[in-house]
């Protein structure tokens, strides 16, 4: 269920796009709605879709085109390490491995504290910085050494209270 706040949250939206365009606010839309909720739940891209004038499996075709859209409940911290080729002649496989294994999951999962999901991406645009990790969809971690990997999840966990 969408809640007035919302509501005025994506009106704020489609008014940026001519009336007869107002889809264009889509991806606006469910970024506000993962903002609030974490995650696009079916019931949101049907409410999404009927606010916007759109066929649901075409909301949804945004949704699942795009990672930084989470389908599922996801941990605090999304960590998602780049495995394109690239990233993955430079060890971005290995900074994957070495995150399961620190973080104790395999990758598409979250840990047991609900801190960290672990999952893969395609390419970040930054293959020259390999390997190359993106944190909450926002913050882009470059030359992901097994160091550096130990510094970002302890300094996490610090900032959380579980040092
Ligand atoms: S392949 Fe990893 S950033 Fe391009």
């Amino acid at each position: 269920m969408i809640s007035d706040a919302t509501l005025t949250r994506f009106a704020r939206e489609v008014a940026k796009y001519p009336a007869e365009q107002k889809q264009s606010a889509v991806m606006a839309c469910l970024a506000i709605v993962q903002q609030e909720q974490g995650f696009i739940s079916e019931t949101a891209e049907i409410d999404i879709a009927a606010y916007l004038g759109m066929p649901q499996i075409a909301v949804h075709e945004v949704t699942t085109f795009y990672n930084m859209y989470n389908q599922h409940p996801v941990g605090k911290y999304k960590l998602n390490v780049c495995t394109n080729l690239p990233c993955l002649l430079r060890d971005g496989g290995k900074a994957l491995e070495y995150l399961e294994k620190k973080l104790g999951i395999s990758t598409g999962d979250t840990t047991p504290d609900g801190l960290f999901t672990l999952q893969q991406c395609e390419c970040l645009g930054a293959c020259a910085d390999a390997p190359v990790m993106l944190v909450n969809d926002r913050s882009m971690c470059s030359f992901m050494s097994d160091d550096k990997l130990d510094q970002l999840v302890d300094s996490l966990r610090a900032a959380e209270g579980r040092a």
